[in-house]
């Protein structure tokens, strides 16, 4: 059985790549065969797996417009051991190409169709807006995984990600779960973090993965090498919570 996760959160810099790159690469650690997909246009996701996103013929762009099989744009994360769909500028033009076309929000759940059965795991890095492209990502996906600092704003943002996700739920993708809320970048000494993930697990309970993303300079530096954080220093703070998390996942999956 495939799990497909959408990585979503409106808000940017939050850490949603950053948790796309390391999760996939956790994964992959832990044996699973995984997939990262990049929806977003500033193609961060494609070059922190070490793919140079301006050398690209092909990108997930191509699979959306639907000239291009997913298959064929398919590439390895050699640093990360995982497949990756990658993405560049070009698919900015994608939200008003798409307009036009037909069936526009199932455009990569009919295209990850043709290749799921391949994977234990498929990620998809969304953009920071609720726009066509996260569409794309919530109407594949069979859950949600929303990383969040811990920040005075984070519940109001969270609102409306949630309101998002209903939506999508009524209209496209019915079975829509949250996976869960992640925090990232967390400061426990900070006063404001620790009152909002007690905010935090008071809503939301078991959605709130206990594995906890510290502030982590090696994480900040593993995507300018092209690796995810176990591959440049495999002991690092930031590397161990994200195999962490990895093994929080396949936990819950084995006990339901
Ligand atoms: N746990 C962490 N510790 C330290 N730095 C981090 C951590 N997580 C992410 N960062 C850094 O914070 C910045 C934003 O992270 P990232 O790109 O993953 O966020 P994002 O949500 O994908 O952003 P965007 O919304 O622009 O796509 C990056 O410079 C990243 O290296
Ligand atoms: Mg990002």
């Amino acid at each position: 059985m495939t799990r497909i996760l959408a990585i979503t959160n409106q808000k940017g810099g939050v850490g949603k790549t950053t948790t796309g790159v390391n999760l996939a690469a956790s994964l992959a650690t832990a044996k699973q065969r995984t997939l990262l997909v990049d929806l977003d246009p500033q193609g961060n996701a494609t070059m922190g797996s070490g793919v140079d996103k301006r050398g690209l013929h092909a990108t997930v762009y191509q699979v959306l417009l639907g000239v291009k099989r997913i298959a064929e744009v398919r590439i390895r994360s050699e640093s990360g051991q995982y497949d990756l769909i990658p993405a560049n500028r070009e698919l900015a033009g994608a939200e008003v190409e798409m307009v036009e076309l037909e069936r526009r929000e199932t455009r990569l759940k009919e295209a990850l169709s043709e290749i799921a059965t391949d994977y234990d795991f498929i990620l998809i890095d969304c953009p920071p807006a609720l726009n066509l492209l996260t569409v794309n990502g919530l109407t594949a996906a069979q859950a949600v995984m929303i990383p969040m600092q811990c920040e005075y704003y984070a519940l109001e943002g969270l609102s409306d990600l949630v309101q998002t996700i209903k939506k999508v739920r009524g209209h496209l993708n019915p079975e829509l779960q949250i996976e869960g809320l992640l925090r990232t970048m967390y400061d426990p000494r900070n006063t404001l973090a620790q009152q909002v993930s007690a905010q935090l697990l008071e809503h939301f309970g078991g959605k709130v993965y206990r594995t906890v993303i510290p502030r982590n300079v090696r994480l900040a530096e593993a995507p300018s090498h092209g690796v995810p954080a176990l591959k440049f220093e495999r002991h690092s703070k930031g590397a161990e919570a994200y195999l962490a998390l990895a093994g929080e996942m396949l936990n819950r999956a084995a006990t339901g």
